[in-house]
């Protein structure tokens, strides 16, 4: 994030009826992941389809000042390897922004025996404890301790295999401990390991790449440590939350929009909560047509569970579109314990939304008529969410902080201009 563009906002004109066809992009939580485990090997991993948001160029950033090799192929591609790595370190300032850049402790224990990070920062959706990453590591054999100001793990004589439990199937735990095990000596079984199609797409990677990895897109990994691992060439998986944000903001704009190369296997619970809302859906090879259907849209129940219940990266922009739904919608909200901040941002639209006082459940009221006002970007689900209002709203919106869009949305604007929205970023002063 650059001091120029956390003052960016973006000016949406509603209401909109979104019209056209948009491209997904490459998975944020997908690719972040395959960055770090480029630090595995001294041999070329060459990523396609990483999508061009400040995560990725964060997590480039590290892996590069840690001494690993990282630059751009023609066509966008990164070629990264963990070549001339001479720190173990990971930097305060990355981690402390961009949480996914914890995960870089995984390989860097496992191939140096040694690795410093940071307590990470990133979101604020509640508790994001690490203990999980932790556990794992210590269950491989490395000492880990607090040290005051950053985490240190290490393993002079290498890791072991081992049986590792997760106390909950942690995303990042789950890739960042895979990544550990790869490596070690021995075999591994991590039980309750987290199910998401990222974690799946890591685990494949990591599998052309020379791993021994079973059990991949299952909750008991299993693992059986190699030497070293290899280069590869690698394109990452299409990013599911982003087809199903402009799935959602199709359904709240009664707007027909095709979604092309979206991973449509692995959203079932997005497609069926909003064609029970009463969109059209129609999944057409490797696109999803969404149709205007009743209007308006009905009240549903949904709750943001792990995979392969809905996805929490969606709940915001689920909860937007439902404020154009007719009665009253429950959204449960089961994975982070603060995650339905944003709602006090549409309600300054006009939306009717009451949140319990456990925070984690909401009732929404429709459909209202929002207004456009000045709103934040809370996070980057969030901002979607606020940004999918905007659509609906009459007049303009000022969306502020969207520096949290750019983490997770490629070329956001370019894409709602092609879907005929009047979006302008205004750059702050
Ligand atoms: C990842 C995603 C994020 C998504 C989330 C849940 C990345 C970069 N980010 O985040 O977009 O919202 O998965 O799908 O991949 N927990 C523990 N102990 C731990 C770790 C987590 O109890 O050590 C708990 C958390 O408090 C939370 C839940 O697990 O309630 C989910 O967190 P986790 O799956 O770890 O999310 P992330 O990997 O941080």
């Amino acid at each position: 994030m650059t001091d120029q563009a956390s003052y960016d906002q973006f000016r949406v004109r509603g209401p909109v009826s979104l019209r056209g066809v948009v491209k997904i992009s490459g998975a944020k939580n997908a690719a972040l992941a395959a960055m770090c485990a480029s630090l595995l090997t001294d041999e070329d991993v060459v990523l396609s389809n990483v999508p061009a948001i400040s995560d990725a160029t964060d997590i480039a950033e590290l892996i590069t000042r840690i001494g690993g090799a990282g630059s751009q192929e023609q066509g966008g591609a990164l070629r990264l390897s963990g070549r001339g790595v001479h720190s173990t370190e990971a930097p305060k300032d990355l981690i402390k922004r961009n949480r996914a850049s914890f995960q870089v402790m995984g390989p860097l224990l496992a191939r140096h025996g040694h690795a410093a990070c940071p307590m990470p920062g990133g979101d604020s959706i509640g508790q994001r404890p690490i203990d999980v990453h932790i556990d794992g590591f210590r269950a491989l054999g490395a000492e880990v301790d607090w040290s005051g100001d950053r985490w240190v793990a290490s393993a002079p004589r290498g890791l072991r295999g081992a049986q590792i439990f997760m106390d909950y199937p942690s995303v990042s735990g789950t890739q960042n401990v895979l990544m550990a095990a790869v490596l070690a000596k021995g075999h591994s079984v991590i039980a309750n390991a987290a199910t998401e199609p990222e974690v799946r797409d890591l685990a494949e990677l990591l599998r052309v790449m020379g791993a021994n990895i079973s059990g991949i897109g299952t909750q008991w990994i299993e693992v059986e440590g190699v030497p070293a691992l290899r280069g590869a060439a690698w394109s990452v998986m299409p990013d599911r939350i982003e087809a199903g944000t402009f799935a959602a903001a199709a359904a709240a704009t009664s707007g027909t929009v095709r979604i092309e190369g979206a991973p449509i296997a692995s959203m079932e619970a997005p497609l069926a909560k909003i064609a029970a809302a009463g969109a059209t859906v129609t999944r057409d090879g490797e696109a999803i047509a969404i149709g205007p259907g009743r209007s308006p849209l009905d009240a549903i129940h949904l709750q943001a569970l792990p995979y392969p219940g809905l996805p929490t990266d969606l709940q915001a922009q689920m909860t937007a579109m439902l404020t154009q739904a007719k009665g009253e919608s429950h959204i449960f909200e089961r994975v982070f314990d603060n995650r339905l901040l944003y709602v006090d941002e549409l309600r300054k639209m006009g939306a009717d939304i009451t949140v319990a006082q456990t925070r984690s459940a909401a009732v929404v009221r429709g459909p209202t008529r929002l207004h456009g006002t000045r709103v934040f970007a809370l996070d980057v689900r969030a901002g979607a969410a606020v940004l999918l209002a905007a659509l609906v709203a009459e007049g303009t919106t000022v969306i502020e902080d969207i520096y949290h869009l750019d983490r997770g949305y490629e070329r956001l604007e370019e894409k709602l201009r092609g879907l005929g929205v009047e979006v302008e970023r205004v750059h702050g002063v």
